[in-house]
């Protein structure tokens, strides 16, 4: 009998590594694979392509030979238009020479910002539900992810009194999302100054990952990183994958004060070089010319918020209205279906996508993610089939 070579001692694989669960939508989205007809709300990635300007200046780099590695930090020119664009949306300075890294999509970002500063044992405060990469980047990095329960009853809004609750002489870090993958929940202006408060009182980092922000509807975009009494403790994360439908180009970048940046500059030059280069000129194309294109897409997504909210309270599964990203997490409990179920059976019965709504964190909780990235037409049909399938529950 042979033995596998991985039974041996030395050829074991990393414990950290294999203690981590896969991701839960991965599974279902290898079965959508697999399904060409399937109305998918599942996947968290714009329908658009990206803006025509943007995939020309692509284009015309690589004719014009851009095909090098770029500054570890990335372009100083995509760095100056991110300081510019923030100053201007946010009222947030970031220094374009040592206090910006241009990274592999928020993903390196937000990988970055926790290696920069989790000792093994560390607390990161984890607002839930969360984005499937929080606790798994966390635990990687031998720290410990604390939930924040926030709740329907409250839209999904984090409330600082939560926060306060769980801070301990452990904790290094929130992570905060606003707008929130998989909720769309916008975090209140108010709870940010307290959280803010919190912040500077225990002295801990505030990271902030504002990939939706570009993404926000009702209200004017404000971020944490505009209250300068904790400017030394911000890392604020964004990118271009979901403002500009740039999911493939692979940009995004980390702002911190330059003693961070340097210890992240460490990291990322010995792990990733530098951001692809093609990435970046879209990305100064996007940031410099790409205002109409980035508007027409966010009025699409309001229109499609408003009309799969509708559908969603119709059919009897309350859901909230969420001000921004492109998700809506509706209650399914009054199915008697769990969340797993709900989307297993829909998936097969009806060929409709969801996400059961327990993969994003740890708390269990009874609503699916439902993605309103697919076009306008298709969210009306795949609602008229979730209408069908809950109908035929009951
Ligand atoms: C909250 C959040 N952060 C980060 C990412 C990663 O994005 P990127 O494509 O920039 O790596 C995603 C992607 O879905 C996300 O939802």
């Amino acid at each position: 009998m042979t033995t596998s070579i991985l039974e041996k001692k030395t050829m074991q694989l990393s414990q950290t590594a294999l203690n981590i669960s896969p991701s839960g939508i991965r599974k279902f989205f290898d079965i959508i694979a697999q399904m060409p007809d399937c109305i998918s709300l599942g996947v968290g990635e714009p329908d658009f392509v990206t803006p025509k300007k943007i995939i020309d200046a692509g284009i015309q780099a690589l004719q014009n030979g851009k095909t090098q590695y770029t500054s570890n930090f990335g372009m100083l020119e995509l760095r100056q238009a991110i300081s510019a664009y923030l100053e201007k949306r946010f009222s947030v300075t970031f220094h374009p020479e040592n206090e910006i890294i241009i990274t592999f999509g928020v993903s390196e970002a937000l990988d970055l910002a926790l290696r920069a500063i989790i000792n093994p044992g560390d607390e990161i405060i984890v607002p839930e539900p969360s984005y499937v990469s929080y606790h798994p980047n966390i635990q990687l990095l031998y720290g410990v992810p604390v939930p924040v329960i926030t709740t329907m009853e409250n839209e999904f809004q984090l409330k600082a009194s939560d926060v306060e609750r769980v801070i301990t002489q452990k904790t290094k870090a929130i992570l905060l999302n606003s707008p929130n993958n998989p909720t769309g929940a916008v975090i209140p202006w108010e709870e940010l100054e307290k959280i803010a408060k919190l912040a500077k009182q225990h002295g801990f980092f505030v990271i902030t990952d504002e990939i939706y922000s570009e993404l926000i509807y009702d209200q004017a975009p404000r971020s944490i990183a505009s209250i300068t009494d904790i400017q030394d403790q911000i890392i604020f994360l964004n990118g271009f994958s979901k403002s500009y439908a740039m999911t493939g180009w692979r940009i995004g970048y980390v702002c911190a004060n330059k003693e961070a940046i340097e210890i992240m500059m460490k990291i990322h030059q010995y792990t990733a070089l530098c951001a692809p280069i093609l990435g970046q000129i879209a990305a100064i194309e996007a940031l410099k010319n790409a205002e109409e294109d980035k508007k027409r897409m966010v009025d699409e997504y309001l229109r499609r918020r408003n009309l799969i909210t509708r559908r969603f309270n119709e059919i009897g599964l309350q859901c909230h209205a969420p001000g921004g990203a492109f998700y809506v997490f509706p209650n399914i409990s009054s199915t008697g279906l769990s969340p797993e179920v709900f989307a297993e059976r829909l998936l097969f019965e009806k060929k409709v996508a969801v996400v059961p709504g327990n993969v994003f964190g740890i708390t269990n909780y009874q609503n699916v993610r439902a993605a309103y990235a697919t076009n306008y037409d298709k969210i009306k049909i795949a609602m008229d089939l979730i209408e069908q399938f809950v109908g035929d529950l009951r």
